[in-house]
């Protein structure tokens, strides 16, 4: 019996991650529902990781024309502030990466709110907390953190410069610290109105190892040198860790939100979701080698196989502005496209691995406090 359900299960989770995988392709799976659909958020304090960019950016532009002060967190300062801009004329990310013109509001009124940069690299834990600290300093409250920056399949032997991998530093250990040093503030919301964090995760989370994150794996071998992303990683490494690695990463992300839940969620503090934004034309695969050769040859592949930023922004617009009695309901999951429960790989409902991958980072966090 056991090993019939294990694998019914199994299948179950299969269909489920193809079908709600976000390809055009299931053209019934539509979203329903526009990142313009947002109420009013004036007053609110939101704060977007990687929001120069892609689904970070569609949500930020959300956030500004209902009315919030967006922050901005990202590793390149120009990028940002171009992105502000093109926020404040309302350029909208298109499948082939240009901003066009947010059409108006067919009321004529487009509240607008405010938006700012802060200085982040999740790649460096000093950069973290320098973020975190300069947030602190500025604002009292936070009501909702996207946890949405990521590096996808970058070539093994890129680190971070504490030296864990790219992506699981990135996308994980980063954010894990972020939370953790802004989880007072994200607290400190009257239990009417939770605080909440939204973590980007993704499908790509199945390609994750058996349990999960492979902890040995994601700290570099001594012996190997601490290659930057930008920089030439060391050769001969094997491909398919690529991919791995990103799986983990998304594994893991999937785990903090669950573990925030369990710790906070359950007692009515905070709000905590993970998201698979569906497939968004994005930057995200620039460490691709096939990427150039599809944009200059395919790009009629694009409404093909992706979708654009604002549509991939839905889940996470969504969870992060729903009424907050429906919003406890979502807390701990797992969105897929688009506003819907999804089925997160089996082994993510095992609480013992989640905690393990949230005390993973927290032990990791005090080596370099
Ligand atoms: N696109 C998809 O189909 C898809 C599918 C599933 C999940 N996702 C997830 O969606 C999220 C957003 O990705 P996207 O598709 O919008 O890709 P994107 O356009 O490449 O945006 C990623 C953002 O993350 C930032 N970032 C990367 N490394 C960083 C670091 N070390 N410190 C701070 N910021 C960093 C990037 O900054 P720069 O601009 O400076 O590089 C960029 O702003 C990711 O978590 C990704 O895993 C995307």
């Amino acid at each position: 019996m056991g090993i019939i359900s294990t694998i019914f299960t199994w299948i179950w989770f299969q269909l489920d991650l193809i079908v709600h995988s976000g390809f055009p392709v299931f053209f019934w799976v539509r979203p329903r529902w526009s990142i313009d659909d947002v109420p009013d958020q004036s007053g609110k304090v939101v704060l977007v990781t990687g929001g120069n960019s892609g689904t970070g950016y569609a949500t930020a532009l959300s956030f500004y024309y209902a009315g919030a002060k967006v922050y901005l967190a990202c590793r390149n300062e120009q990028l940002a502030r171009e992105a502000i801009d093109q926020i404040k004329k309302g350029g909208v990310i298109g499948l082939n990466g240009f901003t066009q013109p947010k059409p108006a509001k067919k009321d004529g009124t487009r509240k607008k709110g405010v938006v700012e940069f802060v200085k982040l690299d999740l790649s460096d834990l000093e950069s973290v907390d320098q973020c975190a600290q300069e947030f602190l300093k500025k604002e009292e409250k936070l009501d909702v953190l996207f946890a949405n920056a990521g590096v996808m399949a970058s070539p093994e032997g890129l680190y971070t410069k504490q030296g864990y991998t790219l992506q699981f530093g990135t996308n994980v250990l980063g954010h894990h610290r972020l939370i953790n040093l802004l989880l007072p503030l994200l607290l400190s919301s009257p239990p009417t109105h939770p605080s909440r964090v939204i973590l980007t995760s993704s499908a790509g989370h199945a390609s994750a190892p058996n349990g999960g994150v492979d902890f040995k794996s994601v700290v570099r071998d001594p012996s190997d040198p601490i290659t930057r992303e930008g920089q030439q990683p060391k050769q001969g490494k094997n491909e398919k860790m690529r991919w791995v690695e990103y799986g983990q990463s998304k594994w893991g992300d999937i785990a903090l939100a669950k573990y925030l839940h369990n710790v906070y969620g359950r007692q009515g503090r905070l709000i905590s979701v993970a998201v698979h934004p569906g497939m968004v034309a994005t930057n995200l695969p620039r460490h691709m080698s096939l990427t150039p050769y599809v944009t200059k040859f395919a790009p009629w592949l694009f409404p093909v196989v992706t979708r654009t930023s604002d549509i991939g922004a839905v889940n996470q617009v969504w969870a992060a502005t729903i009424p907050d009695h429906d919003a406890r309901w979502i807390s701990g999951q797992y969105l897929v496209p688009y506003r819907k429960v999804g089925i997160a790989r089996p082994d993510l409902q095992d609480d013992k691995k989640i905690e393990e991958v949230w005390n993973w980072c927290d032990e990791q966090g005090k080596k370099w406090a």
